[in-house]
C-alpha cells in the first residue's frame, strides 16, 4: 500500500513537472538572409531556453511569406502555448492567427507589428519614430543646413512598404528633413518622395542597389558629375546596396555622400568604421529578447506582462499594448564604446 502511494505520489509529482517545462513557444524569424535576424532569432531561442520554456526557432527562408504562413499553422497545429513573430508583410498572417487566438495560444508581435488582428496580444519593439528621429537628426548635423545658404542635393529610400516599420522609420526622419525641403534648403532632384516609388521591396540590397543605380544614370550623380550630398537609407541592408552603386561610379570612403543605416549589422559596421556610411543603429538583441521572455513568463503565470507604450500601435483592429526598447546611434566615434568584440 505505501509502495503504490509513493508510485502515485511521484507519478502526480512528475506530470506537474512536465507541465511547468512544457510550456511551449515557437519562436519565428522573417528571414535568416539578414544578419539582425540570424542573430535575433538565436539570441531568442537561448534567452527562452534558459528561462525554462521549450522553444522552437524557425526561419521563413528569404523572407517567404507563403512559408512563414505554413510555419505558424504547423506551430499551432502541433500544440503550443505562445507563439513570438517578426512578420515579413504584417497584414498577411489574419487568417493563420485565428487558428491561434481561438486555442488561446498568444501571440506576441516582435519588432514588427502584425496588423489586421486582434489575435496580437502585445507588441515588443524598439521605438521606430525615434530610430528614423535618428537618422534625420544625424542628416541635419552632416548637412548643417543652418551654416550656409547652400543648397543641399538629397535623395530619399523607404523601407519595405509591407512592413509597418518602414512608415515608422521615414515620418521620424522627416519630421527633421522635411521643414529644409520646404524651405528650398535641401532639393531632391529626383523629386521621389512618394512612399510607393522610394520603397525597397523586401528590404532588399539588390533592389536598393538597383534604385541607386537609375538614380546615378538619371541625375548623373558622380564624383565628377552632379553633386549628391546625402542619402537617406532606412536600414543597413537598403544602406549596402547604395554604397555598392555608388562605389561602382568610383566614389570612395572619402567622397562618399552622407549616408543613414540601421541595425548594426556586422557589414554595416564595417562600412561606419571605413567612413563609407555616417553612422547606424544599435537595437540590442539582448535588451528586446529579454522584454520577450519576460512577457512571456508574465503570460506563463497568468499576469500581466510590463508595457510602456499604450497609445502608439494602432494595428487596424485595435491598440497593442507594447513595450518600447531605446535604439542608439552608432558613428565612427562612439562605435568602440558601444558594440563590444570590435
Ligand atoms: C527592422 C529593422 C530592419 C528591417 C529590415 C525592420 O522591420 O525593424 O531593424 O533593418 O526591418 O530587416
Amino acid at each position: 500500500m505505501k509502495k503504490i502511494f509513493f508510485l502515485l505520489a511521484f507519478f502526480l509529482f512528475s506530470i506537474s513537472f512536465n507541465t511547468s517545462y512544457a510550456y511551449k513557444v515557437g519562436l519565428l524569424m522573417p528571414t535568416q538572409n539578414e544578419t539582425r535576424w540570424y542573430n535575433d532569432g538565436f539570441v531568442l531561442e537561448q534567452k527562452m531556453k534558459n528561462a525554462g520554456f521549450q522553444a522552437e526557432l524557425f526561419f521563413a527562408g528569404d523572407a517567404d511569406v507563403a512559408l512563414q504562413q505554413r510555419q505558424i499553422t504547423r506551430v499551432i497545429n502541433e500544440g503550443c502555448n505562445a507563439l513570438v513573430i517578426g512578420s515579413i508583410d504584417g497584414a498577411a498572417l489574419t487568417e493563420v492567427l485565428k487558428e491561434a487566438k481561438q486555442k488561446n495560444i498568444k501571440v506576441i508581435s516582435y519588432d514588427r507589428l502584425i496588423t489586421g488582428t486582434d489575435a496580437v496580444s502585445y507588441y515588443a519593439t524598439f521605438d521606430n519614430a525615434k530610430v528614423g528621429e535618428l537618422q534625420g537628426r544625424f542628416l541635419i548635423g552632416r548637412l548643417k543646413p543652418y551654416a550656409s545658404d547652400d543648397v543641399k542635393y538629397i535623395e530619399l529610400f523607404y523601407g519595405s512598404i509591407d512592413d509597418n516599420n518602414a512608415r515608422y522609420f521615414f515620418n521620424g526622419a522627416m519630421k527633421y528633413l522635411q521643414p529644409h525641403l520646404d524651405s528650398g534648403k535641401f532639393v531632391i532632384r529626383s523629386k521621389q518622395i512618394d512612399p510607393k516609388v522610394i520603397q525597397t521591396p523586401a528590404w532588399s540590397t539588390q533592389e536598393a542597389a538597383k534604385r541607386m543605380s537609375s538614380l546615378i544614370e538619371q541625375y548623373n550623380y558622380r564624383p565628377s558629375g552632379e553633386r549628391l550630398d546625402a542619402v537617406l537609407a532606412p536600414a543597413d541592408c537598403i544602406a549596402l546596396g547604395i554604397v555598392s552603386a555608388l562605389k561602382r561610379e568610383g566614389f570612395t570612403d572619402s567622397n562618399m555622400p552622407v549616408i543613414t543605416g540601421q541595425d548594426a549589422s556586422p557589414e554595416g559596421l564595417e562600412l561606419v568604421k571605413s567612413g563609407a556610411l555616417g553612422m547606424t543603429i544599435l537595437k540590442n538583441p539582448d535588451d528586446l529578447s529579454s522584454v520577450v521572455v519576460e512577457m512571456v513568463e508574465a503570460i506563463a503565470e497568468g499576469k500581466e506582462p510590463q508595457i510602456n507604450d499604450t497609445t502608439t500601435y494602432d494595428n487596424g483592429v485595435y491598440v497593442v499594448p507594447s513595450y518600447l526598447c531605446e535604439p542608439k546611434i552608432v558613428t565612427k566615434k562612439n562605435m568602440k564604446d558601444l558594440i563590444k568584440n570590435l
